[in-house]
């Protein structure tokens, strides 16, 4: 059973603690469904109490770190070098649908660079975590990216641009062109989740253009930490900033952006 550093441990803990109001929040969901408004308040409000939480937690084993966080935004902290990085419900379409298959995400970022995270899915108790140069984990067990190096044999993870999102048609070139040559392509609707499982080995690439540093500021060590690579979708390093990620497993990381690189030229 691997052990998890004091600093994880918190980063764990804060999410568990914000996942039980999660889980009793999903429980009401399903009967707000009926009701003329539906659950869109409810879950606004869940969200936001579950960020309180998160905050709460780290804030108070870490009193001296900044903050990024999803409905809250920025806070600076004593230390500039460590900034938590949070995104207290990642999948919330889901969530409000009734839709089991949501995440709380926590990153830490140190000196700039993403140093730890925590993705942790309630509904099937998943926690994956990672430090950097300590390996990736899901619950006990080391986790790393799939072995497969052909396109053909490969299930991709993407999100899929909505009402107000830029880049629909160039979305459309990009999934045009890795449905012809892979094995499957797959949109579960929580980005940090999506990034986990290519850590887990689970999607082989994930990909997904016109994101926010709490979606992936986690996972971006995890498929580190799991020997995979990520770069933004031209193969820079500049995700953090663009909001656009591509993370796979290093045989397939190099095709995959071969492929989105020349629908992108195409579109
Ligand atoms: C969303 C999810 C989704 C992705 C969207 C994100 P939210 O985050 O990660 O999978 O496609 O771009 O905004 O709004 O549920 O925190
Ligand atoms: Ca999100
Ligand atoms: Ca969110």
């Amino acid at each position: 059973m691997a052990r998890r550093s004091a600093l994880l441990n918190v980063m764990a803990g804060a999410a568990q603690k914000a996942a039980r109001g999660l889980i009793r929040d999903f429980g009401e969901v399903e009967n707000l469904q009926v009701s003329r408004k539906g659950p869109a308040d409810f879950v606004s409000a869940a969200d936001r109490a579950a960020e309180k939480t998160i905050h709460a937690e780290l804030a108070k084993a870490r009193p001296r770190y900044g903050f990024l966080m999803e409905e809250s935004g920025e806070k600076a902290g004593a230390d500039s070098s460590n900034r938590w990085i949070v995104d207290p419900l990642d999948g919330t379409s889901n969530f409000l649908h009734g839709f089991a298959h949501f995440s709380i995400s926590i990153g830490l970022e140190r000196d700039g660079d993403p140093f730890a995270g925590v993705i942790y899915s309630p509904i099937h108790d998943e926690m994956f975590w990672a430090e950097k140069g300590s390996g990736a984990y899901l619950n006990g067990n080391r986790i790393r990216v799939s072995a497969r190096h052909n396109m053909a044999d490969s299930l991709f993870a993407t999100g899929i641009p909505f009402k107000g999102k830029e880049g629909h048609d160039l979305f459309l070139g990009h999934l045009k062109a890795v449905m012809a040559v892979s094995a499957g392509v797959r949109r579960c609707g929580s980005a940090a989740l999506d990034i986990a499982y290519v850590a887990a080995g689970r999607f082989d690439g994930f990909w997904e253009a016109g994101l926010n540093p709490w979606d992936m500021a986690a996972g971006i060590v995890l498929v580190r930490e799991a020997g995979g690579l990520v770069s933004d979708l031209d193969g820079g390093a500049d995700m953090m900033a663009s909001g656009d990620i591509l993370a796979a497993n290093s045989h397939l990381h190099r095709p995959l952006a071969e492929v989105l690189g020349r629908a992108s030229g195409e579109t």
